[in-house]
């Protein structure tokens, strides 16, 4: 799709180039025919001459078709590595800028990324280690970027919920690690780039991706989509609401000459895989007999700690998970509180779930309609289901993901429909992982790419003007 549209932009230019051409052609041929007096010399002369001319234009559509070189030259790129808590991945974007305005084309031939595991914050006790993943998604990176482009091209390293929940020290550490490696990379590089974002801005970009995707960005705000996401160790939150909040929990964003009032919070501590391992620790805790047992996970998984015993059962892991999502809610200093004690304004407008809600959405193969009562049928046949025998039905699938369904099929219930208060046959909210006629995935890493090259550009042609007025 992508590539025939930039074909066509290609070609439309060189038909409209090329169309004088005929018409010189044209003049010739007529003026040798109304006078056919004139030497032959000069007939020779002009039929060599509208020859040569055809032949200069069908070289110059090669060239544009077969190199693009009129295209190349104008390309700039930029580079967002997104610094998760289960890995990092490096984003390479290349763009446009026309009359001052970026162009941004996420197709394939425009838009390149590469993750590798584990995340920065694995290198907690380690700084110095994590260089290495760096300087490979640095290299990465490079071999996307012409050389001498790489000194104009801007890389940033943002860091998520997985280095939040680390000591600020022991952040700054692991960020140091990582400058030096990025100052010496050869791309246009300032140390207050690579930092770990607040969860506000991680929310708040994902939720400019998914508006640039579908169109609605620079238009009504009452008309945006909202976004839930549920990531390894927070879960964000963030749509565009009219109701009065707390400080800390809105912002008013710009964009194409309108403001958008967003609430987004990231609930720490609430993505898929930080929940679970929670959940086990406080069920550990309250064990009165020493036995634990774990209603998240099926019967007959072995734990490495034989004191856990695996019971998958749906309704009970559900209760558990609720119970934790409501844990301190008698805190609640606010008119409501969704989850915990936390501000959590009432939903508005349209909403897509991304990240886990979609991958677990994919794994039991649901539905775009209903997918939220269907989740809880598929989560209550997994949940029941032995161990031995879901080996045997998902045999492509890693264990280590395989496990986590039976939870993450009861947690995204008791997040979505029992906490923040989806209906479960509620059309407003689906789930995905890419959006918009282009497909657009809906990585937070993009928004933060389109805010920033669109902030920067504007930013630049600002002065210009202010250079020439
Ligand atoms: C195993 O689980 C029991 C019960 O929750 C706990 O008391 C114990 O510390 C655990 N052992 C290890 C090695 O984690
Ligand atoms: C699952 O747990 C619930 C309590 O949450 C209990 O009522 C029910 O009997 C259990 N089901 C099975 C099959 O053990």
């Amino acid at each position: 799709m992508e590539k025939e549209d930039t074909l066509k932009a290609q070609m439309l230019p060189v038909h409209h180039k090329s169309s004088p051409t005929s018409t010189t052609k044209y003049i010739f041929t007529t003026k040798s025919e109304s006078k056919p007096t004139k030497p032959i010399l000069l007939l020779i002369l002009a039929s060599f001459l509208s020859l040569a001319i055809t032949l200069a234009c069908l070289f110059v559509l090669y060239m544009i078709l077969f190199s693009g070189w009129n295209l190349r030259s104008s390309f700039r790129y930029s580079v967002v590595i997104d610094a998760g808590s289960s890995g990092s991945r490096a984003h390479v974007f290349r763009y446009r800028v026309e009359s001052g305005k970026p162009v941004f084309d996420f197709g394939e031939e425009n838009y390149a990324s590469l993750k590798l595991s584990p995340g920065l914050s694995s290198y907690a006790d380690n700084p110095g280690g994590a260089s290495v993943s760096v300087k490979e998604l640095v290299e990465f990176a490079k071999g996307r970027v012409p050389e001498g482009m790489l000194g104009r091209s801007e890389i940033r390293l943002m860091a998520t919920a997985g280095m939040r929940l680390l000591d600020v020290s022991v952040q700054e550490e692991i960020l140091e690690v990582t400058r030096g490696v990025l100052r010496s990379s050869g791309f246009k590089f300032q140390d207050e780039w690579a930092s770990v974002i607040s969860g506000f801005d991680e929310g708040m970009y994902a939720w400019v991706v998914a508006n640039y995707a579908l169109g609605s960005l620079g238009g009504d705000p009452v008309h945006t989509t909202g976004i839930v996401e549920l990531g390894g160790a927070s879960a964000q939150v963030t749509f565009v609401s009219s109701e009065t909040a707390p400080p800390g929990f809105s912002r008013s964003i710009s964009y194409g000459g309108v403001s958008y009032k967003i609430y987004s919070h990231s609930y720490l501590h609430y993505g898929q895989d930080e929940a679970q391992e929670e959940l086990l620790k406080s069920l550990q805790n309250s064990a009165e007999d020493g036995i634990v047992t774990d209603p998240c996970t099926p019967k007959g998984y072995m734990y490495d700690n034989n004191s856990i015993q695996a019971a998958g059962n749906y309704s009970a892991c559900r209760s558990a998970t609720l119970a934790k999502l409501q844990e301190g809610k008698e805190n609640c200093a606010y008119a409501h509180c969704s989850i915990g004690s936390t501000f959590t304004p009432d939903l508005q407008g349209k909403f897509l779930a991304t990240e886990n809600f979609y991958h677990t959405s994919k794994f039991f193969g649901l539905d775009e309609k209903d997918w939220l009562s269907e989740m809880i049928k598929a989560g209550k046949s997994f949940c029941g289901e032995e161990w031995s025998k879901l080996k045997e039905k998902y045999p492509t699938t890693k264990e280590k993901y395989l496990d986590g369904y039976c939870f993450s099929s009861a947690y995204i219930i008791s997040l979505l429909h029992d906490s923040l208060g989806f209906a479960l046959d509620d059309d407003r909210i689906e789930f995905a992982n890419k959006a918009g006629d282009k497909g657009i995935a809906l990585d937070w890493a993009l928004g933060a790419f389109i805010l920033n090259t669109d902030t920067t550009t504007s930013a630049y042609s600002g002065r210009s003007r202010k250079m020439l007025g």
